[in-house]
């Protein structure tokens, strides 16, 4: 089912100074930031070759990483992200398991439009686990 690893993403308070302060101390760039409405978040990538870092912001109020961030005010590993051939096989074989695949069952997307399913911390030895289909749509 899991084919690699894809990235691990940290919530933090403001992007802009997350990405200055890794740049500074560790020399790591990201791309530009970008929105991803539907999950409520503005995030960049630093690519490091065989896995990227993710680092997101609240982009409103209501964002469920605004929610992580009133539990964890500094920031802090939020999820990581495996790479699957087919998210809709894999959530439904989780869920036929047992497993709880969030969300309401309709499609979620990436910023990339890579087909993403997030699955419940308790259904992975306490870690919030996204998978993101290797391949998807095209941009947009
Ligand atoms: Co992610």
């Amino acid at each position: 089912m899991i084919t690699g690893f894809n990235h691990v993403s940290i919530a933090v308070p403001d992007l802009d100074a997350a990405l200055a302060r890794i740049e500074r101390l560790f020399g790591l760039r990201a791309g530009a930031p970008r929105i991803n409405e539907v999950q409520g978040v503005r995030l960049a990538y630093v690519e490091l070759g065989n896995a990227r870092i993710e680092l997101m912001a609240p982009a409103r109020p209501d964002s469920p990483v605004a929610k992580f961030l009133e539990r964890n005010p500094a920031g802090g590993i939020h999820h990581f992200c495996v790479d699957v051939d087919d998210v809709a096989a894999a959530a439904a074989a989780l869920t036929a398991d047992g497993a709880r695949v969030l969300g309401d069952g309709s499609a979620q997307y990436n910023v990339d439009g890579r087909r993403i399913a997030f699955v419940h911390p308790k259904d992975f030895l306490g870690a919030l686990v996204e998978l993101e289909e290797k391949e998807g749509r095209d941009h947009g």
